[in-house]
């Protein structure tokens, strides 16, 4: 396992240019979706939702909202993560719903819910896009371990792909753009810091 971990995390690099005559099957995307699904996020309340952009012309409108990165027109597939923003005020009922899975009793809900009243005073949108950053990293391990390329993507005029997807801006903000499919170019090498200059032991 350990291993194969690594030769996932080897495989996976911000792939710049895909194979558009390959196909995604949909047991591979929903593979991936699983992965984002299963992450963890703060409090367990799941702050993301997910647009699977298959459509071509689509697409098309989409790459232009997306700096015409044409990652977005040759992957088999774009998943648009959005990161909650109205649901996530304690008064929207949301977090209630979500807090309440992980208590017992009613009283332990109020507790948990005073405590959510006060978290949510700091940037709730910030709050709720690093963790579909979260999502979107497992996401990319778990394509890269099944041989499926991906790039995340920030590199998006939010209002643009709001519009271009109908996006209510005011429940959801666009957090990242992940591309799936097949390389159509070799990997390119990996420039990384060694640990020496990242890690301190204490
Ligand atoms: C949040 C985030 C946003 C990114 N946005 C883009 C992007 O818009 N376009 C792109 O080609 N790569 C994008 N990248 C990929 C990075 O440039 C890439 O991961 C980095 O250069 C390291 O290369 P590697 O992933 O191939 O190892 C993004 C990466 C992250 C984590």
């Amino acid at each position: 396992m350990r291993d194969e971990f690594m030769r996932a995390l080897q495989f996976r690099h911000a792939c710049k240019l895909f194979d558009e005559k390959r196909a995604l099957a949909r047991a591979d995307l929903d593979y991936v979706l699983e992965a984002g699904r299963l992450s963890p996020s703060s409090l367990g309340l799941e702050p993301w939702r997910f647009i699977v952009v298959e459509d071509r012309a689509l697409r098309r409108h989409l790459r232009s909202a997306c700096w015409n990165q044409s990652q977005i027109t040759t992957a088999g597939a774009v998943i648009v993560i959005l990161a909650l923003k109205a649901d996530l005020k304690p008064e929207s009922g949301y977090a209630r719903r979500m807090l309440r899975r992980l208590v017992a009793t009613d009283g332990e809900l109020e507790e948990a819910m005073q405590i959510y009243h006060g978290i949510t005073h700091g940037d709730l949108v910030a709050w709720s896009v690093a963790q579909c950053h979260i999502a979107a990293a497992d996401m990319m391990l778990a394509a890269a371990s099944i041989g499926l390329d991906s790039c995340p993507m920030g590199g998006f005029e939010p209002e643009a792909v709001a519009e271009v997807l109908g996006i209510d801006r005011a429940r959801f903000e666009v957090a990242l753009l992940l591309a799936l499919g097949y390389r159509a170019q070799p990997q390119p090498p990996r420039h990384r810091l060694p640990l020496a200059e990242l890690v301190e032991y204490r």
